[in-house]
């Protein structure tokens, strides 16, 4: 199966995010990543519905969004109306998980859970079968450009593993810290997406990085 690469637009340019948005149009990415924060669930405020609007006006990749928030059942209904393809809530912000994929899948989006460094793969046992894409979080989540924290492989393979034994169809992504450096390791663990926001947009050349990621990740 072919890997996926889904550039973050935080650290994409806001005052030029058409411009931002056309170059992803145009290069080997297969999703846009879009990342929520609000402050609460993680230190650090990115963006709303505004924002994403206007990046849905531009879009025509899949738009993959990453929820940092608390809450989100809330704000389900009004993300599919933005253009929501993939909703990503974390495990840690979710008391009635299951009810919350089901409520994702029931507006048409596929449904994914994020986790943090810290949360264990077996806490998502009981739920592997209701999940799109599971999101692992390879930096604490709340900002980018942090470094990749190694752990993360072993927890790769862990996941690879109940998704195997469960006959789930979720996929693997990787969040934070994704460089040309980790890559090939990520995807030979098990990873299907690799999201990456400083690498590409802090490149000299983003579609360039964008292309090279996507032919490493599928070496
Ligand atoms: C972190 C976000 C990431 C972030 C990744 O909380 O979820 O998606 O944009 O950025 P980099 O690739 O710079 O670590
Ligand atoms: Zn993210």
């Amino acid at each position: 199966m072919t890997r996926l690469i889904a550039p973050s637009v935080l650290a994409a340019d806001f005052a030029n995010i058409q411009r931002d948005i056309e170059m992803l149009n145009n290069s080997d990415a297969d999703w846009i990543h879009i990342d929520v924060m609000d402050g609460v669930f993680v230190p650090n405020i990115s963006f709303g519905m505004p924002v994403i609007k206007a990046i849905q006006r531009h879009a025509k990749k899949m738009m993959d969004v990453h929820l940092m928030i608390v809450n989100p059942d809330q704000y389900i209904k009004e993300f599919k109306s933005i253009g929501a393809d993939i909703l990503t809530v974390h495990y840690e912000a979710c008391t009635h998980l299951h009810r919350t994929l089901q409520a994702i899948k029931l507006e048409g989006m596929q449904a994914g859970v994020a986790l943090n460094p810290h949360t264990p793969i077996n806490a998502l046992e009981d739920v592997i079968m209701d999940i799109d894409l599971v999101c692992l979080m390879s930096v604490n989540p709340g900002f980018g450009g942090q470094s990749f924290i190694e752990n993360t492989y072993k927890k790769v393979i862990q996941l690879k593993h109940l998704i195997e034994q469960s006959g789930s169809k979720a996929k693997i992504e990787i969040d934070g810290g994704v460089t040309d450096q980790n890559a090939h390791k990520l995807v030979s663990a098990g990873a299907d997406v690799l999201v990456a926001g400083s690498f590409v947009f802090k490149a000299d050349n983003p579609t360039e990085t964008i292309k090279n990621l996507r032919l490493l990740a599928n070496s």
